[in-house]
């Protein structure tokens, strides 16, 4: 019997498998991932065995790969995190996505160097700290008249801020950590966001999600909607070249979040490779997809 072990966290797992009963408004997404993928990890002889990220190294014992799952705490303990997956990884199990996955992917400066890579990035300034002035400077730079203020470690909009050239903070305004400003992309809240689920390198599925009226942010939490979505062949094209840029091969599983630019064209806002939502309910063939994908990796 393989075992696959799938990472979550104290407010993902339900109350039997160890959580803390207090779930996170998201933790329903936890739900349809895990429900997606066992009965198709099953048709491949594979088992999921759901598990805190946080557990001991011992309750890891027995496990043929690790996926990352929903361990959607880990930016409030990034070291501890990544210690965990080197030590998982020093007993010889396979992590998806790997340490060296993970420790590139953890900090949004990854964006300058998919940049530099030819990426088609969405314009960005980075800050070790953001003054009033910088932002003055940024929205002469960007000619725009809203700027999105975002933590350079960060997920689920938590902490971004919003800044209307009219309504500039004060002098002594301090964002208080490192970050990164972008123009505000007006397609957000017309068309909305797009995200490309690639499995072992390859197209799974694509989705268009959109924030709730009056919001920017497509994030469940906020109220976001998702519907499932038919890429056309360039915009394909405009997703599997991010992974083309990626400075390893492609892993296991990524997420690449797009956004229309002023010259029309996807820009990527993101690419997440840690433990994204894979949006199964928008790619039922998600769990076969995967189980396929780690077989190959497993050479089963
Ligand atoms: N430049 C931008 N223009 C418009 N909306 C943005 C921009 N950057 C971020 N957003 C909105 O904020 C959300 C969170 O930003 P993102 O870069 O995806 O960070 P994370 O998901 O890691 O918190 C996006 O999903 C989108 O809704
Ligand atoms: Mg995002």
């Amino acid at each position: 019997m393989t075992t696959i072990g799938f990472l979550a966290c104290e407010t993902t797992l339900p109350l039997p498998w160890g959580g803390i009963g207090d779930r996170r408004g998201d933790a329903f997404e936890h739900d349809l991932m895990t429900a997606a993928l066992e009965p198709a990890f099953a048709q491949a002889n594979l088992t999921l065995k759901v598990i805190d990220w946080e557990a001991p190294l011992d309750h890891f014992a027995g496990l043929d790969l690790i996926i990352l799952g929903t361990a959607w705490n880990y930016q409030d303990k990034p070291d501890a995190f990544l210690a965990k997956i080197g030590e998982l990884e020093a007993r010889g199990i396979p992590v998806c996505n790997s340490a060296e996955v993970v420790r590139w992917n953890i900090n949004k400066t990854y964006l300058r160097e998919l940049a530099k890579r030819g990426a088609a990035t969405i314009p960005t300034r980075w800050f070790s700290n953001v003054s009033q002035a910088d932002l003055i400077d940024a929205f002469a730079a960007f000619d725009c008249d809203r700027l999105v203020v975002k933590l350079q470690v960060g997920a689920g909009a938590l902490g971004q801020v919003l800044i209307h050239s009219e309504a500039l903070p004060g002098a002594d305004w301090r964002f208080g950590h490192a970050a990164m400003v972008q123009p505000f992309l007006p397609a957000i809240a017309e068309e909305g966001e797009f995200s490309f689920i690639f499995i072992g390198g390859e197209l799974s599925h694509a989705l268009r999600k959109r924030p709730a009226k009056g919001d920017y942010r497509i994030q469940s939490l906020y109220g976001g909607i998702e519907s499932a979505y038919d890429p056309t062949t360039e915009e394909l094209a405009a997703a599997s070249a991010i992974i083309a840029a990626f400075p390893f091969a492609a892993p296991l599983y990524a997420r690449i979040d797009m956004l229309r630019g002023s010259s029309n064209s996807l820009m990527v806002m993101e690419a997440e490779l840690i433990e994204p939502y894979l949006y199964p309910e928008q790619g039922p063939q998600l769990g076969d997809r995967l189980a396929c994908a780690i077989l190959k990796r497993l050479e089963l």
